[in-house]
């Protein structure tokens, strides 16, 4: 071989080194943690047998029963009515169970603990509640179909032993990422997509989305269905109850507006969906599950509450301008999101008074009255969408403005309606 013919071939060799390099490393951008699988047997679900072969984990794990305030002010641990910061609520759920108890939610250790003690429950409540709190989830349902979600709640309680755990997650055998929740596997279905084809990544977004998603129970049956046909956004899910799904016609009624209302459920992923972080691939466990690392082992943390308390390992992977920034950033959407939700709350409580007010005069106009019921029904939807998300806006800065400012400007409708159906002459 001669002279530059080995050159060439020890260039090629740095270039192939070099690019190789550079293509096995967006490969494995996310590479997972290697751990040994242990034999889990099927249908076991205390996580502390799980926990024997996976110390870490587990150990990150139990440390969701911390209690600590987010530095923003918004979310945390801490078991605090939601009604402290936003007294509106009290209006804008009276006649139904929120008016009593609505608590800021706290980590998964204590979900079962936080069922069992909500003032929300009562001798009429039904099994369909352990649906999102429970890995019994699974042998529930395989005895009985959706049977369980009829059935009183104390006999499905005594048979919930433990909460959220990693069951709820994770294929025993493999370890591999499931969901269990079949009324998330149902709408998924609707949706075209089968979940037990779903990518790693994908995964590591559905497993959260199996409970924090928004839902309603069927009529009769009680059947958790999450109202996705028509898509995931405010409107799509507001077409979807106005069709009368089953029947399902109203969560409550309002006492004072007559208004029939819907109530939203933590809809998490909905939201982050359709913002920049779900659109650019970024999945639930990247932010709330950081990589970590102990004694030189790199395992995934468990710990699943708010990523500002990891903000380094949460958000530095991508984003290189350092926690305060980013913090200051989080803490910026979420002043400016509350400012506007707390404003349009206060603008439809109004609108359940103007309705209450007009509702009583002898001529009232029936079609005005209607029209405002339907207003302010529309209007406590979009704003609820954003109340009972988790972020306080952050998952989806833009829509979460775009969703509040509709909600302001439905109440106002909702005003001018009862208005006119008073005959009080408006400007
Ligand atoms: C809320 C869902 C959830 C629960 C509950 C959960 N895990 Fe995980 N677990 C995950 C996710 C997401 C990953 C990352 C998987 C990936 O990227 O492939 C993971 C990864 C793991 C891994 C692989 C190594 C690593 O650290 O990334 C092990 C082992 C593990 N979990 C064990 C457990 C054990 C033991 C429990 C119960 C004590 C548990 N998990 C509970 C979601 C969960
Ligand atoms: C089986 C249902 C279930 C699954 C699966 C689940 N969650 Fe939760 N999550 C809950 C419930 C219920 C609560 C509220 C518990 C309470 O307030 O007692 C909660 C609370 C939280 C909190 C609040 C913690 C705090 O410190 O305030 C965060 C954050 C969270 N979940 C994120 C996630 C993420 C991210 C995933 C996926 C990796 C996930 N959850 C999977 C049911 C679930
Ligand atoms: C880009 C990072 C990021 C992603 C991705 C993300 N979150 Fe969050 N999440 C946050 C931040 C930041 C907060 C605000 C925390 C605070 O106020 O302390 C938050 C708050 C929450 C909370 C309330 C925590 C509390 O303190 O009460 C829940 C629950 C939650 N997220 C669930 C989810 C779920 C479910 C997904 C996926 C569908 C998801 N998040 C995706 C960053 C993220
Ligand atoms: C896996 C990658 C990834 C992670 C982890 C991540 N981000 Fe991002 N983030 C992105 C991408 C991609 C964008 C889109 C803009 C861009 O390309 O920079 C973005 C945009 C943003 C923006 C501007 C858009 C907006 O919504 O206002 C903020 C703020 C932000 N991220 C904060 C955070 C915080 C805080 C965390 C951690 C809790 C975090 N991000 C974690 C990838 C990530």
């Amino acid at each position: 071989m001669s002279k530059p013919q080995k050159s060439l071939i020890a260039l090629l060799a740095v270039f192939l080194l070099f690019f190789g390099f550079v293509v096995v490393r967006i490969g494995v951008a996310k590479p997972a943690a290697t751990v040994k699988v242990a034999k889990i047997p099927a249908g076991e679900v205390d996580p502390a047998v799980w926990g024997q072969y996976y110390p870490l984990q587990y150990a990150s794990y139990k440390k969701t029963a911390e209690e600590l305030p987010s530095p923003t002010g918004y979310g945390g641990s801490i078991k605090v009515q939601k009604s402290e910061m936003q007294p509106e609520i009290t209006m804008l759920f009276k006649g139904m169970p929120f008016s009593k108890d609505y608590a800021e939610d706290r980590g998964h250790e204590h979900a079962m603990e936080d069922l069992r003690e909500s003032k929300r429950i009562g001798p009429a409540s039904k099994g369909a509640c352990i649906t999102c709190k429970t890995p019994y989830v699974e042998q529930a349902y395989k005895e009985m179909g959706w049977g369980y979600a009829n059935k009183p709640l104390p006999e499905m309680l005594d048979k919930s032993k433990h909460t959220v755990a990693c069951a709820n997650c994770h294929d025993p055998a493999t370890m591999n990422l499931r969901v269990i929740n079949p009324a998330f596997i149902e709408a998924q279905a609707k949706r075209g997509i089968d979940v037990t084809k779903a990518s790693r990544e994908d995964m590591r977004t559905f497993v959260c989305a199996q409970c924090h998603s928004e839902y309603y129970f069927e009529p009769g049956t009680t059947k958790v269905v999450f109202p996705w046909e028509k898509g995931l956004k405010p409107a799509d899910m507001y077409a979807y109850y106005s069709d009368k799904p089953s029947g399902f016609v109203q969560d409550w009624q309002h006492p004072d507006s007559k208004a029939p209302m819907l109530k939203a459920q933590h809809p998490d992923y909905e939201l982050f969906s359709t913002g920049i972080h779900g659109k650019s691939g970024v999945s639930c466990a990247d932010c709330h599950m950081p990589y970590t690392r102990k004694d030189g082992q790199k395992y995934s943390s468990h710990q699943v509450t708010s990523p500002l308390k990891t903000l380094d390992a949460s958000c530095s992977p991508c984003h290189s301008q350092g926690a305060p920034w980013l913090q200051e950033r989080v803490k910026i959407i979420q002043d400016q999101t509350f400012e506007i939700q707390h404003m349009a709350g206060q603008n439809i409580a109004r609108a359940h008074e103007a309705i209450k007010a007009a509702a009583v005069q002898p001529d009232v106009d029936e079609a005005n009255l209607a029209q405002a019921r339907e207003l302010v029904r529309k209007a406590q939807w979009y704003w609820d969408l954003l109340s009972a998300e988790n972020s306080m806006g952050f998952h989806n800065p833009s829509q979460a403005l775009n969703t509040l400012g509709q909600a302001n400007e439905l109440a106002h409708k909702a005003i001018e309606a009862a208005n006119r159906a008073a005959g009080i002459k408006q400007f």
